[in-house]
């Protein structure tokens, strides 16, 4: 059984418990992080701090007692559940004020709920996936306009994968006054020749901590990077798509609306970018 944390304890996970009032349930008023592990070690655990860091200070959120220890509770995570490979999800909420409120409560008396668990995933730099490729599908955008902030809202990214699952596809591109504005849970790139075409950062997509690396790297690998929004029918015209998350690392995108990319194969930018960002982050894990 896996031991999670729950406001400073390590605990069996059915033993763990949250209030019915606490606001995360209520009204989604919380913020999350997805971190990945490699060889027992965390990938990119700066960038992931200071973006929850930034999520709180967007929505006026306290941090809790804890902040300053989330490095040693990962870790600590990861050692009791003897994870190789996998993820860690950790969610802050405004938590419980007791009943039911609009209003934020007041932080003198209700402080917030910091919950993390583990996911063992053996084996998840090596997902078949990223050999065959995904199909994405494209759906309307109609989510809220603060898309930069982590909040566990997470309802129509939910209806988004099982539109993509009901079409027999993989994932879905959403979409916004004829741009793609990024995955359900990832950000979206297309490839023409020798450039990498990604939205550029705004209040309309999450700042994706694996984006600023692969972009990184990309640059440094003499890429050329254009941050602008392009529409499906140029994705369906590229050489070349893939996504970015913490989870996925690159994936290739092989398929948009039943158009097939590259016959269906995933092509060698997205495959040189996988393996740049994997060694180097890595290389870097804590
Ligand atoms: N999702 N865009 C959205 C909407 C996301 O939910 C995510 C991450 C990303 C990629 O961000 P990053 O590279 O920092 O993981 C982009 C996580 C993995 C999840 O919800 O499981």
């Amino acid at each position: 059984m896996r031991t999670v944390y729950v406001n400073g304890e390590y605990l069996p996970e059915t033993e763990a418990k949250v209030s019915i009032f606490d606001r995360g349930f209520l009204m989604a008023d919380g913020v999350y992080e997805v971190t990945s592990v490699l060889g027992g070690k965390l990938i990119d655990f700066e960038g992931h701090r200071v973006r929850l860091e930034r999520s709180l200070n967007e929505l006026d959120m306290q941090k809790p007692a804890a902040f300053d220890d989330l490095l040693d509770i990962h870790r600590e995570l990861v050692r009791v559940n003897g994870i190789e490979d996998g993820m860690i999800y950790l969610q802050i909420t405004r938590g419980s004020a007791g009943d039911r409120d609009f209003a934020f409560p007041d932080t003198e008396t209700t402080t917030p709920t910091l919950v993390l668990f583990t996911q063992n995933k053996p084996g998840l730099a090596n997902s078949p996936a990223a050999k065959a490729g995904i199909k994405v599908i494209s759906i309307e955008d109609i989510r809220w306009g603060r898309r930069d902030i982590k909040t566990v809202q997470l309802l129509y990214p939910s209806m988004g994968k099982m539109m993509a699952k009901k079409a027999g596809c993989d994932d879905a591109w959403m979409v916004e006054d004829g741009a793609v504005t990024e995955g359900t849970s990832n950000n979206a790139y297309i490839v023409k020749g020798n450039r990498i075409i990604t939205r550029q950062l705004s209040h309309d997509i999450l700042h994706g901590i694996t984006r600023a690396a692969v972009l990184r790297f990309a640059r440094e690998a003499q890429m050329e990077v254009q941050e602008r929004p392009f529409t499906i029918a140029e994705a369906q015209e590229a050489d070349e798509a893939f996504i970015t998350s913490a989870s996925a690392f690159v994936m290739p995108v092989v398929e948009i609306d039943g158009v097939k990319l590259r016959d269906g194969t995933p092509g060698p930018v997205a495959a040189r970018l996988r393996e740049i960002y994997l060694d180097e982050s890595i290389k870097a894990a804590v």
